[in-house]
């Protein structure tokens, strides 16, 4: 069966993508350096499954894990999701993610060349696509990202087109998440964010079992129905399904340019509409007060989301319901998280 290189794949879309390759048939080797993440997670995924993975705690840019990993075992795709990924944490430190996931890219895709593994699917971000037009984007949309960790997505993207365009082998899946939510039905798997989260939905859920008493709803000025922000939910499940469908759209197809797809729903909601669907998840109200606009958020961002339909043959199945009622499930059983 094929091994495939998970990187990143302890962290929250890892983790959750690593279950459905084992439950595929896939051999799994994660290559984390737990920056971000729990080694835990991998255990959980062990017990979802029933299966063994094998798991090198390395970073990216040690090109002796990489070489190790590519002469013990028989790699034939990568999936790269090791990045670093709050956003205003970027605007702070910008050479520190420039480093982490630029620098952490070449080196593996430098790596990957001198062992001779060309597939690649890959994490981006709709946030390459910035602030433009209606908010809803599809893929010819102008890249115009506004943050530092935008635009280390930009430019690895910038890079694997680059090398698409001039070596043949190269065979490339670039993923532009929307907002990533929900978390593994069992309740074993989830988002783990490290102190206060920074995104909407897991500070939802520690309102919710009680660990903070109130959600900041960022601005209800902005020009939507009810004037809170408007962003594509995706379901993790659906999303790493997507991860899947996209390694096989690259074994099936003949690519000289990165197969480049957004994973959304192309369904919008409201913080408010969020908010009110969580508290039908968990029965109770989430308390919440309105504060000012958090500098560089944008009032309206989702999916059109065909072209994955038409080029992978995926398309999200979950709704918001099912995104808060996992969230709830797992926040509920892992107060703490994995710690
Ligand atoms: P995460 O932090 O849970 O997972 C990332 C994992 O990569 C962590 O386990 C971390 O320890 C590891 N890591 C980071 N830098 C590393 C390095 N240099 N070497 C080895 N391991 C390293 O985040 P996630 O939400 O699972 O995100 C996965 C990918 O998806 C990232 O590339 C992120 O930018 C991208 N993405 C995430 C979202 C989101 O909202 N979650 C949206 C769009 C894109
Ligand atoms: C969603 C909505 C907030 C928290 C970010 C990154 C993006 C991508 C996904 C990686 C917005 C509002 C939030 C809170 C709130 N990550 N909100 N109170 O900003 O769409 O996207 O994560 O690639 O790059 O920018 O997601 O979950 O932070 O916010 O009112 O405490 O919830 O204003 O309207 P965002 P989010």
């Amino acid at each position: 069966m094929k091994s495939v290189l998970v990187t990143g794949g302890a962290g929250y879309i890892g983790s959750h993508t690593t279950v459905q390759l084992l439950q595929a048939g896939f051999e799994v080797v994660v290559l984390d350096n737990l920056s971000n993440s729990h080694h835990k997670s991998l255990e959980r995924v062990r017990e979802i499954t029933g299966r063994d993975l094998s798991f090198v705690q390395a970073d990216v840019r040690d090109r002796s894990a990489l070489r190790d990993v590519f002469t013990k075992h028989p790699i034939s795709a990568v999936i790269h999701l090791a990045a670093l990924k709050a956003v205003g944490e970027s605007q702070t430190q910008p050479l520190r993610y420039y480093d982490n996931n630029v620098s952490g890219s070449l080196c593996l895709f430098e790596e990957m060349q001198r062992a001779g593994i060309y597939s690649l699917v890959i994490s981006s971000s709709a946030t390459v696509y910035g602030e433009q037009g209606t908010g809803q984007y599809d893929e010819r949309a102008t890249l115009a990202p506004t943050s530092v960790y935008g635009r280390t997505k930009r430019m690895v993207e910038d890079v694997l087109r680059d090398i698409c365009a001039t070596d043949s082998n190269w065979r490339v899946a670039l993923l532009r998440y929307f907002n990533p939510v929900g978390a593994h039905p069992s309740g074993l798997i989830g988002e783990d964010p490290n102190g206060t989260p920074n995104n909407l939905m897991p500070f939802i859920a520690q309102v919710a079992v009680g660990k903070r008493a109130k959600l900041s709803v960022f601005g209800n000025d902005y020009p939507t129905p009810d004037g809170t922000g408007l962003r594509d939910y995706i379901h993790i499940q659906d999303l790493a399904a997507g991860h899947l469908a996209a390694l096989d759209a690259l074994a099936q197809s003949d690519l000289s340019m990165p197969l480049t797809v957004n994973l959304g729903t192309g369904q919008p909601y409201s913080v408010l509409q969020v908010v009110q669907a969580f508290a039908t998840a968990c029965g109770k109200p989430v308390p919440y007060e309105i504060v000012d606009r958090r500098p560089g958020d944008v009032a309206v961002c989702y999916a059109d989301p065909a072209l994955a339909h038409k080029l992978l043959g995926w398309q999200a199945k979950h709704g918001l319901d099912a995104m808060c009622a996992d969230t709830w499930r797992w926040q509920q059983m892992n107060p703490d998280g994995y710690r």
